[in-house]
Formats: C-alpha cells, sequence, structure tokens
C-alpha cells in the first residue's frame, strides 16, 4: 500500500485534529468493534470487554498511540512498527481479517467525532494508511 504525498499530508491532518483525544478515540474504536464484530473478542478473554472497562480504555491508548508512532514515521510505518509487527504476527496470530476490521472501527470514529475532517479523499487516504499499518502488523506471519 503506497501512500502518496497528498495521503500523507491528509493522514497527518487528521491526526491533528485529533489531537490530545488520541486515547479516547482509540477506546471507542475497540468498544465498537468488540460489539459490531464479537468474534474479534476471542484474542481477550483476559480483558473485562464491558463497555467503558478500564482495561478497554488502557489498551485504546496503546492502540492509539501505536498508530500515532505510525503517523510520525509515515516513510517507515515498518520500522516504527516492527516490535507490534513481531507481537501480532508471531505470538499473538491475529487473523488479518481483523485489522480490516478495527479500521473500519476507526474510520467512523473519525466520522462521528470530526465529520468535517473526512472529506471523501481524506477518507480514502485514511484507509489506505490503516491498511498500510494492518499489512505492517501482519507481515511476518510463518
Ligand atoms: C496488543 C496495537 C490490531 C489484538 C497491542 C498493543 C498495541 C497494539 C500497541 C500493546 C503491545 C504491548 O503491550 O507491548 C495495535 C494496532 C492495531 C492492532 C495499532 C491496528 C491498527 C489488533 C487487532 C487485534 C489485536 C485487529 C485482534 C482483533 C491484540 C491483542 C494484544 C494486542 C490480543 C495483547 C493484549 C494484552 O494482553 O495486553 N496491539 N493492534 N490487535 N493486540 Fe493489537
Amino acid at each position: 500500500m503506497v501512500l502518496s504525498a497528498a495521503d500523507k499530508t491528509s493522514v497527518k491532518g487528521v491526526f491533528a485534529k485529533i489531537g490530545g483525544q488520541a486515547e479516547e478515540y482509540g477506546a471507542e474504536t475497540l468498544a465498537r468493534m468488540f460489539a459490531t464484530y464479537p468474534q474479534t473478542k476471542t484474542y481477550f478473554p483476559h480483558f473485562d470487554l464491558s463497555p467503558g472497562s478500564a482495561q478497554v480504555k488502557g489498551h485504546g491508548k496503546k492502540v492509539a498511540a501505536a498508530l500515532v508512532e505510525a503517523v510520525n514515521n509515515i516513510d517507515d510505518i515498518a520500522g516504527a512498527l516492527s516490535k507490534l509487527s513481531d507481537l501480532h504476527a508471531q505470538k499473538l496470530r491475529v487473523d488479518p481479517v481483523n485489522f480490516k476490521l478495527l479500521g473500519q472501527c476507526f474510520l467512523v470514529v473519525v466520522a462521528i467525532r470530526n465529520p468535517a475532517v473526512l472529506t471523501p479523499e481524506v477518507h480514502a487516504s485514511l484507509d489506505k494508511f490503516l491498511c498500510a499499518v494492518g499489512t505492517v502488523l501482519t507481515a511476518k506471519y510463518r
């Protein structure tokens, strides 16, 4: 998934708007993913997944921080998320299909919380970025 210069600018713009609310975006993304695609809950048997739980909030914060890290290193997402890629592909073995589900939920959260920012062009760029992150996190299966 190759991001154009315009895609990168758009993605950075979205995250600039999200700013300090990234943790909330992350937690709401997870809450929506677990509610809409309950099969994703199978990876978190050790979590309290009830709405607003401290664990969902805490994990949302980590996921959001990883996305911010990817944006801050948008020319080398694979390098920036290398350790996370090891974790997801080699240890957790999350089925790649789930990354699309998480990406969809993140797009919905951006659309709800910040509708003006999500023009069709920005939507497409953000989708490409989330696909790129998913590709990196599922690149090390063997
Ligand atoms: C852990 C990021 C997608 C399942 C993590 C951690 C981060 C992260 C930062 C914490 C790593 C650590 O504590 O060192 C992301 C990002 C994703 C993504 C950026 C996509 C944009 C997914 C998906 C699933 C998943 C789709 C499964 C549906 C898990 C699990 C853990 C984890 C089970 C371990 C949780 C724990 O026991 O603390 N992820 N993740 N991740 N992730 Fe992901």
